[in-house]
């Protein structure tokens, strides 16, 4: 198997989990990192044993035998750091969302492709074992047409106004941070709706704090989703059909452990655990399709990252969340 060389972007908290879950993958290395600062870039380099550092991420460009790059860094910065590396004919593995609206998204999609060069966004959700799962349980009809979701994802940020969440200019804020797990689900189970209601509570940082949200499809059907950066709620997502229901347990976005069954009959249970913090699926996931020489991934396609982002301007349009981007 044709080992694959990452690099990673951006040396933040899910850059030390992803990194981690690196070396759980067969064919996967750490190759070289990156960071605004040359010291945190050597130290982190020395913590996973890295091959390479840089203290900016314009050199990791010229880093030799480099495959891919996994960007980690704020929302905001996803377009112009994806595009540095896409321009270089190098793959790129762009955190969620993969950039803060849908004409930004337009953009770097334009780059992959005039560029010729592998593009995902790192919507892990999709590769684990038991969201799979859960897909075909749905599909295969066991819970009957489906009819209505319900799915939330609460945590509490301490106040920190350095903190990237509660930073309006770096696309702080619950709907793109958080709310984008759910909406997500509700594209796999549902797609598009036909209607967006959605309202947000203010932080007092300035970015939107709580959203309830919800959606309306063709044939009476809904989905009631919320999110929050102030409160702790339990995680979970569930589907209710016509004839029964499909829970996926907290926390349902990295999830091993699902529950479905007919109304009034015993619920089935089963759980799939997994190595690491999870993203061991993705970096599998990526690490196949360069050797296979594609250009996207099959399930995180690129027209997913456009209907999910058309989604989340559509709840912030409803719940009058802006970014400085939107007006450009
Ligand atoms: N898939 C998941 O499970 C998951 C979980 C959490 C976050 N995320 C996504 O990952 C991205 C990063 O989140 P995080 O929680 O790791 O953030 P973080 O801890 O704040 O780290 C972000 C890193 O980005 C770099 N950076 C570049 N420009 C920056 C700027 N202007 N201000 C601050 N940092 C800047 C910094 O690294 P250097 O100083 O080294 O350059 C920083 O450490 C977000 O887009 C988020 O949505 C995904």
């Amino acid at each position: 198997m044709r080992p694959i060389n990452w690099g990673i972007v951006g040396l933040g908290r899910i850059a030390h989990k992803f990194t981690q879950d690196i070396r759980l993958v067969e064919g996967a290395r750490l190759h070289a990192v990156a960071s605004r600062s040359p010291e945190k870039a050597a130290a982190f380099a020395e913590q996973y044993q890295a091959t390479h550092h840089f203290g900016s991420y314009e050199e990791l460009v010229n880093c030799p035998d480099l495959d891919v790059v996994y960007i980690a860094t704020p929302h905001a910065q996803h377009l112009e750091n994806s595009h540095l590396f896409l321009k270089n004919k190098i793959a790129v593995l762009c955190e969620k969302p993969l950039a803060m609206n849908s004409r930004e998204v337009d953009q770097v999609l334009a780059f992959a492709k005039s560029h010729d060069t592998y593009l995902m966004e790192a919507m892990w959700t999709r590769f684990f074992p038991t969201t799979k799962e859960s897909i075909a349980l749905v599909k295969s009809g066991v819970i009957g047409e489906v009819k209505t979701m319900r799915a939330d994802f609460g945590f509490h940020k301490a106040w920190d106004p350095s903190d990237r969440v509660l930073k309006k200019e770096l696309g702080g804020g619950g709907i793109l941070d958080i709310g984008i797990y759910p909406l997500f689900l509700s594209l796999l189970f549902f797609g598009k709706p036909k209607e967006v209601i959605a309202k947000s509570t203010k932080h007092r940082s300035g970015v939107d704090d709580s959203t309830a949200i919800t959606l309306i499809y063709e044939d009476e059907k809904m989905a009631s989703l919320y999110c929050s950066v102030s409160t702790l709620t339990p995680v979970e997502a569930t589907v209710y059909g016509t004839k029964g229901s499909l829970k996926l347990h907290s926390r349902f976005h990295q999830p091993k452990t699902l529950s479905y069954g007919n109304y009034y009959e015993e619920i089935i249970t089963k759980t799939t655990p997994y190595l690491g913090n999870g993203y061991l699926f993705e970096i599998e996931a990526v690490g196949n399709d360069l050797r296979s020489g594609k250009k996207e991934n099959d399930l995180m396609t690129h027209q997913m990252s456009r209907d999910l982002m058309e989604l989340l301007d559509q709840v912030r349009k409803a719940a009058r969340v802006t970014y400085p981007q939107d007006a450009i």
